[in-house]
């Protein structure tokens, strides 16, 4: 590069913005660690509460800790007739992860300790938005159904009431095992689209319920988490199963990308997507009706892009294509997906602001100008 070259990194592919001990991501092993602990390991043996205290606080609490940290959360969970009437003004007729990105901007307006930027105070945000967020999706996924609110059960774990809360009726073990798989699973994840943009606006100090919010707002595009609803929207288009290698064979022709393959760090099989796997398989051999269906066509849809991209192109399943049939067997709806994912990666992302916050620098990349300059400004009754 000489002194007139630019190089630009569009979508800034291979860039490094910070340093962090936040999350690996081995890309080429397909492995991941949250804080030095394997995906693995925590999806077998944690739980989301004991995962959102690690990415917040840094290590794994004892049980005390642990104890403390899930007492914070259940006193948290409840939100405001406000926010309930914000959700219920919405929910019927806006897509969930706009009512979820509007309900948390408006969590701002509740917190007495907004502009406090203390790592102490962000840390106490970041646990009320923690807890609220996953009050505010089942309160959303109630109110589109035109169903009354439910408090939360402070006798539940996190997913169990989180379930409780949406149907009214607590989950049985192995859906609310799922739905805390699921969180742990989303939690965190580097920087990625909604990181980033997470940290563009916390670099500018702006506080952390408009960063989060920021965050929600990238995480909505099919690209990105909202991949999980799209691939669902695809499986069920496709409808017979049989009818797979066909419907893939035409949207690979047309240049259409599948939804829930592919990844711009992973160029194997995604770590997440292996664990969802076991799980999808063990479901499908078990379900009937729409369940069943759905996961037949996963695999047969699964089966043909590795064959047709996983090798020769690095495309492999990631973590939001096995989500969907899994969630529809657990009784949520598709609309809900994203916004669970958001639920859960708020640690993250607010893992990643208290690690950045203490060095801040404000994010100012550059853009190459290819216009023309000095043009002559022309009276507008001049124009041709
Ligand atoms: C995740 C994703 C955005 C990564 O994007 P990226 O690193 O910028 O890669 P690109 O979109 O430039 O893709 C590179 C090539 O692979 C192809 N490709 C990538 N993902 C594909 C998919 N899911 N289906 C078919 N082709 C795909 C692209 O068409 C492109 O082909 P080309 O070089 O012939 O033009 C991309 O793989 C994608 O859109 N996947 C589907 C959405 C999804 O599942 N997102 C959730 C990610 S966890």
């Amino acid at each position: 590069m000489n002194g007139n070259e630019v190089k630009i990194s569009i979508g800034l592919e291979g860039i490094y913005i910070a340093e962090t001990k936040v999350c690996k991501i081995d890309g080429i092993a397909g492995k991941l660690w949250y804080r030095g602990y394997p995906i693995e390991s925590l999806a077998a043996d944690s739980s989301f509460e004991e995962v959102a205290y690690l990415l917040l606080y840094g290590s794994l609490p004892k049980k005390t800790e642990l104890d403390s940290f899930a007492e914070q959360l259940k006193k948290e969970r409840d939100i405001s007739d406000n926010i309930k009437m914000i959700i219920k003004s919405l929910a019927q007729k806006s897509h969930p992860m706009d009512v979820l990105r509007t309900a948390v901007s408006a969590l701002s307006s509740e917190d007495p300790e907004l502009t406090d930027n203390s790592p102490e105070a962000n840390l106490r945000k970041a646990v009320r938005l923690t807890a609220k967020m996953t009050t505010i999706v089942a309160a959303i996924g109630r109110m589109r159904a035109g169903k009354d609110y439910i408090k939360p059960d402070n006798s539940l774990g996190h997913a169990e009431n989180f379930m409780y809360m949406l149907s009214g009726s607590k989950p049985n073990k192995e859906v609310a095992k799922f739905i805390d798989l699921m969180l742990v699973l989303h939690a965190e994840h580097g920087t990625n689209a909604s990181t980033f943009s997470t940290m563009v606006t916390g670099s500018t100090l702006a506080d952390l319920y408009a960063a989060i919010t920021s965050g929600i707002c990238a995480l909505k595009g099919p690209l990105h988490g909202g991949a999980d609803e799209a691939a669902l929207k695809m499986m069920r288009t496709i409808g017979d199963p049989a009818n797979t290698e066909k419907y893939i064979e035409d949207a690979l022709a047309g240049k259409q990308k599948i939804m829930g393959f592919g990844h711009r760090v992973y160029k194997t099989y995604d770590p997440r997507a292996k664990i969802l796997r076991s799980w999808f398989t063990d479901i499908g051999s078990k379900s009937s009706g729409e369940v069943k269906t759905l996961t037949e066509t996963a695999l047969r849809a699964e089966k043909m892009m590795i064959e047709r991209l996983g090798a020769s192109h690095g495309i492999w399943p990631n973590i939001d294509f096995f989500s969907g049939p899994l969630y529809i067997w657990a009784g949520v709806p598709a609309e809900l997906f994203t916004p669970i994912f958001a639920a859960a990666r708020v640690t993250g992302w607010s893992a990643h602001m208290l690690e950045y916050w203490p060095n801040n620098k404000i994010f100012r990349p550059l853009d190459h100008y290819t216009g023309q300059l000095d043009l002559k400004y022309i009276n507008i009754n001049d124009r041709k």
